[in-house]
């Protein structure tokens, strides 16, 4: 089944429809998961082997604005206010995402994508990317889509953006249909206000093996793969149990093994795949250090070097001492 089968089940006809207004944006949260999607049981559609479960970051994402192009042979795609070559890839996923929904052919739009996240660097820049673009085209062609067939056309530009449509945790449920209707977010109605994420920049730099490379090398290569979805199934269960009776160091323990296991299946694989840099194991011993003398911290870590810190906010003072330059962020407190 092809991306453009599933928008048509989703509108059946309808898309020919000219957009009812000159102009579209929204707003969408990047998603930290503290169990991890890895692994695709469809390449085309970002169907995932396994559930998992994240943390929106509020504060953190992407604005998408869309502008309909009268003139223009082409789509414009600008990314923190530059133009982006069409040639490039963060443009051709765009465009081939875009040409799912254009009425017509020689149809182009101006896309306008501003970051409040390092692109690529493991932060899940595409998931509030695809996720506010998604959101956008829905304004802009007042398809009045409801949220959940918004994430299944989300998941179609990237696995993670199915999680960015809600705030707080978000659970993705994998699904088992081969069309991936039943493969969409759900938020989880647990508020934590005293739950506090730190981002630990390491690296800035665009990471060299894509996610969704490094995806399918692991399930071609790694030895330790099979065992990824029985991990995933325990880690599910506890991270919910620990959420809902907020048990914060089983939550962290929970969600920092899981980030390893996810790092260990890349690590056996062939060639190799590490995202680590030497700065990202000298921050995980430190974790380490200073949990073993009673801090509650704990990390998880994506597809690229940096890490996500989590602690409670009664000890923000704390984790500052020993990480003076990470970026606190409350998910659950609005930002003034
Ligand atoms: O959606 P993608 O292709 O960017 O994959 C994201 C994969 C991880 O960030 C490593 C894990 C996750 O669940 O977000």
């Amino acid at each position: 089944m092809k991306k453009s089968d599933v928008v048509h089940v989703l509108f059946r006809s309808g898309l020919d429809k000219m957009p009812p207004r000159e102009t579209g944006e929204a707003f969408a949260p990047t998603n930290i998961a503290l169990c991890k999607y890895w692994g695709k049981r469809d390449a085309e559609l970002n169907l995932p082997m396994t559930s998992s479960l994240s943390i929106s970051l509020d504060q953190k994402g992407a604005t998408t604005k869309l502008s309909l192009l009268h003139d223009k042979p082409h789509d414009v795609i600008t990314l923190n206010g530059k133009e982006v070559a069409l040639d490039k890839p963060f443009a051709k996923r765009i465009t081939a995402y875009l040409d799912l929904f254009r009425p017509q052919k020689n149809w182009h739009l101006q896309v306008d994508t501003t970051l409040t996240i390092p692109v690529s660097a493991g932060l899940a820049s595409s998931a509030s990317g695809f996720a506010s673009l998604a959101l956008a085209l829905n304004d802009l062609f007042d398809w009045n889509c409801s949220k959940r067939n918004l994430s299944i056309l989300a998941r179609l530009g990237s696995g993670s953006a199915t999680r960015s449509l809600w705030h707080g945790f978000v659970e993705w449920n994998a699904g088992v249909q081969p069309d991936g209707m039943d493969s969409y977010g759900e938020p989880l109605t647990v508020e934590w206000p005293e739950f506090c994420i730190g981002i630990l920049m390491v690296s800035d730099r665009e990471k060299k093996v894509s996610s969704r490379e490094a995806m399918q090398r692991t399930m071609d290569s790694s030895m330790l793969y099979g065992n990824w979805p029985k991990k995933v199934a325990t880690d599910l269960v506890i991270l919910k149990q620990s959420l809902k009776v907020r048990n914060f160091s089983l939550l962290g323990g929970v969600a920092e093994s899981n980030a390893l296991a996810m790092h260990a299946t890349m690590l056996s694989s062939w060639p190799p795949i590490c995202y680590f840099l030497p700065e990202t194991v000298q921050a995980m011993h430190k974790v380490w250090e200073v949990r073993g003398k009673g801090l509650e911290l704990y990390f998880t870590q994506d597809a690229g070097p940096n890490l996500k810190l989590m602690f409670l906010e009664k000890d923000i003072g704390k984790v500052k001492v020993h990480f003076p330059l990470m970026e606190v962020i409350k998910p659950f407190v609005l930002s003034s």
